[in-house]
């Protein structure tokens, strides 16, 4: 029911995350900044098209960001331009600073990102859109395809409350149709953690699209690259007929 008033239940407090339990009213009028209570920091490690994107999104709906990169200085543009809930940092300053932790970097640095922020990341709850292209990210993306990214990325990240989220949109679609106007676009979302996905599943709201927890982590494949779903701007009605999930009302 797009454009109704709804209720989602925030995390509570919980590991490393700060969050009050509380419920949370998200205003869904079209291109309404929804008032969630209690804004969460997140730290965006890969602040590229996607990260850039959503960290936007989020902070016009009152969340906090630390955008990272491997060279910090040259987000000062983007972070000028976020406004007093932006700054900048490293990727280490974005794990340590998230209460949630977006992780959006080509899939061959994910091992990578892994390994050298095991101990900042280890609790934390994290948001994964990688995509893996062998033409890009070599041998290891075919083996991530065979496996699905729920799984793949999970070994990669070891110790991390996972989700699997906004790797199924365009960026460009991610900037035009967030918020729109009639049925929003829907977000699919796999995880294993319930808490974890009930912050996805907050965040996709913020950010103006309809989240769809399609299953665990190993149903992460299911709107992986190459499915039948992806990019495929469906809403949620039609994201759970394609994926043979329950209608929710
Ligand atoms: N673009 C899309 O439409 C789209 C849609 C869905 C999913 N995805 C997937 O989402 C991921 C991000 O895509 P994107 O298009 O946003 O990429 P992008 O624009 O190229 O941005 C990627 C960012 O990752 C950072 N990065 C690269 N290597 C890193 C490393 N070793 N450690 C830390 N940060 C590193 C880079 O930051 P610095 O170089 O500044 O450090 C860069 O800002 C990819 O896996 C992609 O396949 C993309």
């Amino acid at each position: 029911m797009s454009g109704a008033t709804r209720n989602l239940r925030a995390l509570g407090a919980a590991a490393a995350v700060t969050l009050m339990a509380c419920t949370v009213a998200v205003a869904g009028a079209a291109g309404a900044a929804p008032a969630s209570q209690a804004p969460l920091k997140i730290g965006i490690i890969g602040a590229g098209h996607i990260g850039g994107t959503l960290a936007s999104l989020w902070v016009k709906a009152g969340h906090e960001v630390l955008v990272s990169s491997r060279h910090p200085g040259q987000l000062e543009g983007l972070v000028r331009s976020l406004g007093p809930k932006a700054r900048a940092g490293t990727p280490r300053e974005a794990a340590l600073f998230g209460d949630v932790v977006l992780i959006s970097v080509p899939y061959g640095a994910l091992p990578q990102v892994g390994r050298d922020l095991k101990a900042e990341l280890t609790g934390k709850i994290v948001l994964d859109t990688g995509n893996p292209y062998p033409q890009r990210d070599g041998d290891m993306a075919v083996e991530a395809r065979r496996k699905g990214t729920g799984v793949s990325s999970a070994e990669f990240l070891p110790g991390v409350r996972l989700v699997r989220a906004f790797n199924a949109i365009n960026s460009g679609d991610l900037a035009s149709e967030a918020h729109r106007s009639g049925e929003r676009i829907a977000i699919p979302l796999a995880g294993d953690d319930r808490q974890a996905l009930e912050v996805a599943q907050r965040l996709v709201t913020d950010a103006g699209f309809e989240p769809v927890v399609v299953g665990p982590l190993s149903r992460a494949r299911e709107f992986d690259v190459g499915t039948a779903v992806y990019t495929r701007l469906m809403s949620a009605a039609q994201l759970r007929q394609a994926l043979g999930l329950k209608q929710s009302r």
